[in-house]
């Protein structure tokens, strides 16, 4: 089948019990068995639920699991964490040295404590990671895009690399969803996502999600997820499912206004620099053409004028909101160094403060670019 279908079908058959054409959502704990230990494949719904359940295939179909499946956790940081608990003390990860500020957090203040030691590197350097993986080096965290500074890195090559080594890779895929990019393909061993952004896209509902393609791996996620208990609630995997049906129209009004406002960007005075994968003046453009198949809805940029600049531009927006978080059909504006990225701020990573990101919604493009057009009028 093809995305659109799977996104709507993949483990969404009407209920068969009353014919609904959508996946119930399954509000209980617990379900009746008939004799002790027989019952219809659900016994405790922090272990299973029908309905995270179809948001579980759903998300594997879509990511191109195969035999292997995902599990729906409260949060991306959550599907974080769960990666964190395949780690044992002494285990090493690298991590992209522009990682999301809360996944830097994770692994530099939560796991180091547990005894895992890490690393940032630039991912866009393959020398640079070839360097940073030691004997020790049990998993390579990619994200790309990344998020703020939108690098695009070669999925393909740091998965070969990491794997020459036998260390795993795990593919932070939020800002590209399936739709744009399967790092699957590229051989990626796990897909990690915070549904909360594009794969929801209303901005009404947290959560996440792990993505295994080999079948052991799958069953140690599912072993963890029962056992640490992070799970995604079927108020919270129903609204995800819901957002999950249009994803394929939405990213093609993402990137269409995208590539509109980052044209517009591109020829103003008041612009210094815009940051978008679809521009040929992004450094990693033609490695972007061939990863990806359109560019997202991620744009960058600094403004003229440094940070005061930006922070005016930031709060002068009025069909832009000025809020975290991105990947919602409403357009959002922020200034990293001040916003999302306040905890790494003075770290390696080095977010400008005058940074401006966007995240480009579904509105029509004429009016975020006359948004954008007053909010930059000095
Ligand atoms: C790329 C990326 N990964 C993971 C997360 C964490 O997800 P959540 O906020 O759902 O816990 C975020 C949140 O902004 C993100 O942008």
């Amino acid at each position: 089948m093809h995305f659109e279908t799977d996104a709507i079908h993949a483990g969404q058959e009407p209920d068969p019990t009353t014919g609904a054409v959508t996946v119930p959502i399954h509000a209980t704990s617990t379900y009746a068995q008939r004799a002790p230990g027989e019952h219809s494949g659900y016994e405790y719904s922090r272990t299973g639920n029908p309905t995270r359940q179809a948001l579980e295939t759903t998300l594997a179909v879509l990511e191109g699991a195969g035999d292997g499946g995902a599990v729906a956790t409260a949060s991306g940081m959550a599907a974080t964490a769960l990666v964190g608990y395949l780690l044992r003390p002494g285990d090493r990860v690298v991590l992209p040295n522009d990682a999301y500020g809360g996944t830097f957090r994770f692994f530099s203040r939560v796991l180091s404590e547990q005894g895992v030691e890490w690393s940032a590197v630039d991912m866009t350097n393959l020398d640079a990671i070839e360097q940073s993986i030691e004997t020790t080096t049990r998993l390579l965290w990619i994200e790309t895009p990344t998020n703020p500074l939108l690098r695009v890195v070669d999925l393909a090559a740091i998965i070969e690399r990491a794997h020459q080594h036998g260390a795993r890779v795990a593919v932070d895929n939020t800002f590209a969803t399936p739709y744009l990019q399967r790092p699957f393909e590229y051989g990626a061993d796990l897909v990690v996502h915070s549904t909360t952004k594009y794969l929801g896209g209303h901005s009404d509902v947290v959560g996440g999600a792990v993505v295994a393609r080999n079948p052991e791996l799958f069953e140690r996620l599912q072993f963890l997820q029962n056992s640490v208990g992070p799970i995604a609630g079927p108020f919270d995997a129903w609204l995800t499912l819901r957002g999950v049906k249009t994803l394929a129209l939405r990213m093609e009004r993402h990137c269409d206004n995208a590539e509109a406002l980052a044209a517009f960007l591109d020829d103003h005075a008041g612009v210094d620099s815009v940051i978008y994968p679809g521009l040929a003046s992004h450094q990693q453009h033609a490695l972007a053409s061939r990863q990806m198949a359109r560019f997202g809805g991620m744009i960058s940029l600094r403004v003229a004028g440094g940070r005061d600049a930006a922070h005016r531009v930031a709060s002068r927006t009025r069909v832009f909101t000025l809020a975290e978080s991105l990947g919602g059909v409403e357009s959002l504006i922020e200034v990293p160094a001040a916003m999302t990225h306040l905890s790494v701020a003075g770290t390696s990573l080095g977010v400008p403060e005058d940074l401006i990101r966007l995240s480009v919604g579904i509105e029509h493009a004429d009016d975020l670019v006359k948004d954008l057009e007053q909010a930059l009028a000095t």
